[in-house]
């Protein structure tokens, strides 16, 4: 099958793309480089062991899509790109609507067009808001915190309508809990712009001396440590998460929606130790000495939440996909994507 990934060289996609290649499907790949870098693309095909069919532009561009889809046989689409960061959506909402809900429609109408209908969406759990209890399951209701997370629901809803209107589309939502770690070969990992936004960069720029200490947002939640819990998820996972959604649903017509997390939860200090341990266990051949990843007590963050963590039980039983990679694994393999590319891709 030929799969057409949107945002193929950012955090998410590359991963993804690597197992898809794995998996035996043919990527074509678009992004506009707004927040990935062309670095990336010769370490890509090193790690395929192929050549990549790459196009560069803007899923706001109607007529590259069209002629993306006439010269390729698209088989389905999985769709990464977007702008993410929560915060900076609340100060330029337009931009936000605008790339992440606007292209996606640019999308759908060109598969519609060409008679591609197989969609897999990047959710989040986002999309589940304060939720009243976890874990979360994929029935819980929804809310918005923010005009990215207000994007993402309104994706979600245009394609409910869209499956109502032409039930022959199979349409895929997988709904990320917290994406972190990198690729084990340390080729592949998340590559922020300036000062991270989420908690597991800042602490690999704390701890390669970048930054000076972690701020450690409240710990008065009502949590055992009083720091916020969440569910991490190692990316290679996610991202065979998606082959997984791929065999299994795009062959069924209708509208499938899984949370892709491991259902478990982890507070702010518990990563922090798990990240100085992997440090201290990469830097034992050389110091033999141990130290601790440096953290102070901040205020809450707007607009965080005390806990969110999946129920991934829809997935292991349809999907039969779950996380199979824990936190210390996680944590080793972005300690040794940072120190392997103390710059990222640059
Ligand atoms: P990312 O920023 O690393 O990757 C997104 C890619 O899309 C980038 O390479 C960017 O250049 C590209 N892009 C953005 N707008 C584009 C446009 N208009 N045209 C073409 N390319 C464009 O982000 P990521 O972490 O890989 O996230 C991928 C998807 O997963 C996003 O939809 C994001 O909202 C979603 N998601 C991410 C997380 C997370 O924690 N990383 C959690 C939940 C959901
Ligand atoms: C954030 C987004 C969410 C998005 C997700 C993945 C917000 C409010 N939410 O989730 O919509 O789906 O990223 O991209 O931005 N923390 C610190 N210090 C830091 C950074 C974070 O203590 O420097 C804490 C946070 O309070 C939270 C946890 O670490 O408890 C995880 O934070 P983060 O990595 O930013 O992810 P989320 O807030 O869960």
């Amino acid at each position: 099958m030929n799969i057409l990934i949107t945002g193929a060289t950012g955090y998410i996609g590359s991963h993804t793309l690597i197992a898809l290649c794995e998996a035996g499907f043919t990527p074509i790949l678009l992004d506009n480089f707004c927040n990935s870098k062309r670095v990336i693309l010769p370490r890509l095909e090193a790690q395929t062991k192929q050549s990549l069919k790459f196009y560069e532009g803007d899923i706001l561009d109607v007529q590259l899509l069209k002629r993306i889809f006439t010269e390729q046989k698209i088989d389905a689409v999985i769709h990464f790109a977007a702008l993410k960061a929560v915060g900076e959506s609340t100060q330029k909402p337009l931009e936000y609507y605008q790339n992440n809900v606007a292209g996606c429609l640019n999308l759908l109408t060109i598969m519609k067009t060409h008679h591609v209908k197989r969609f897999i969406f990047s959710s989040s759990a986002t999309v589940y808001g304060d939720p009243a209890s976890v874990p979360i399951q994929e029935h819980f209701p929804r809310a918005s915190t923010s005009p990215y997370g207000r994007g993402k629901l309104i994706i979600e809803e245009i394609l409910e309508d869209l499956i109502k209107a032409e039930s022959d589309w199979s349409i895929t939502l997988l709904r990320y809990f917290n994406p972190i770690g990198a690729h084990e070969s340390g080729q592949f990992g998340e590559d922020p712009q300036g000062i991270p936004n989420n908690l597991t960069p800042y602490i690999t720029q704390v701890a390669i001396g970048n930054l000076e200490k972690v701020q450690v947002f409240g710990n008065d939640y009502p949590t055992p440590d009083g720091t916020g819990i969440r569910d991490y998820i190692h990316v290679m996972d996610l991202a065979e998460g998606h082959i997984a959604a791929l065999k299994i649903c795009a062959s069924k017509a209708g509208l499938h929606i899984y949370n892709l997390g491991t259902g478990r939860g982890y507070s702010v200090l518990e990563v922090i130790t798990a990240f100085s341990n992997a440090v201290n266990q990469a830097d034992s051949t050389k110091s033999g000495s141990t130290k601790a990843i440096p953290y102070e007590i901040k205020p809450r963050r707007a607009g965080d939440i005390a806990e969110c963590w999946a129920d991934p039980t829809r997935a292991q039983k349809d999907l039969n996909w779950s996380a199979q990679r824990n936190l210390n694994q996680m944590a080793q393999d972005a300690w040794r994507w940072q120190t392997q590319n103390p710059k990222g891709y640059e």
